[in-house]
């Protein structure tokens, strides 16, 4: 499997998790972070090596094909309008959740009234990008281990078919999920119900951010 290039926006508990298993998996990896020599990025770099790129945005967007969307959800409407024209024509990943201020679900038990996703955003700014929505169903924990006593979850997703879509299942796949497409980009909704129906059972029921993931049941 030839070696990709991923831009991954954000270096948190997402981005830094998929990172990891993406430069396991012999991917060349580039974090776009607000302060490079913060904490956190320097033990990514440490746990990585001096070959994964940590810098600004506006670097790290110059070494990938592939991005990834894992930044602070407040962050991503800026990013996209100031950085439109790197992110124009990539595979973009977006794995983040836009909560407006104070209104994350795990604090808040409620789902903003506005949409978590950045499809309209991309699609306005970045017209010739292929979209995907990602990642954002689980929690980071889910990602590190997604193996359920010997059961691989189910990474549920949309966005267009075709080589970018291979491109994308492959990621999938080395983060140790199952994909599931649900459709192209209309199918945004759908994806982001199963967050809901994450939240639901992980957070409201109480089961745990690591121990609830999905399996489809097909005969
Ligand atoms: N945590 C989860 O389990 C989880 C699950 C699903 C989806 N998500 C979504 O994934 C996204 C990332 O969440 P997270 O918990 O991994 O990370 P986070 O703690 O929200 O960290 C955000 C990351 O974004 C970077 N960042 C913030 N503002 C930025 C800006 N203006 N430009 C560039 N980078 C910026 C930060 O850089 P610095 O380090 O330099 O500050 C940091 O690396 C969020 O949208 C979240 O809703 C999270």
């Amino acid at each position: 499997m030839s070696s990709l290039r991923i831009t991954i926006l954000g270096a948190g508990p997402i981005g830094s998790t998929l990172g990891r298993k993406w430069a396991k998996a012999g991917h060349r990896l580039a974090f776009g972070v607000q302060n490079p020599s913060s904490e956190r990025a320097q033990a990514l770099r440490q746990d990585l090596g001096e070959q994964v790129f940590i810098g600004s945005p506006a670097e790290a967007l110059t070494k990938g094909d592939i991005v990834v969307l894992a930044l602070a959800g407040q962050a991503v409407e800026g990013l996209i309008t100031t950085y439109a024209q790197q992110l124009d024509g990539k595979i973009i990943i977006d794995a983040a959740n836009r909560y407006p201020p104070d209104q994350k679900f795990s604090q808040t038990h409620q789902w903003p009234t506005t949409p978590l996703y950045s499809a309209h955003l991309l699609q306005t700014h970045a017209p010739h990008a292929q979209v995907y929505r990602a990642f954002n169903t689980y929690s980071w924990q889910n990602l590190a281990d997604p193996d359920y006593q010997g059961i691989q979850a189910d990474m549920f997703y949309c966005g267009p078919d075709g080589d970018a879509m291979a491109t994308v299942e492959q990621l999938i796949a080395e983060i140790g999920l199952q994909p599931v497409r649900l459709g192209d980009l209309d199918q945004i909704d759908v994806v982001d119900s199963v967050l809901r129906l994450w939240g639901t059972l992980a957070i409201v029921q109480g089961k745990g951010r690591d121990n609830v993931a999905f399996k489809v049941l097909t005969r």
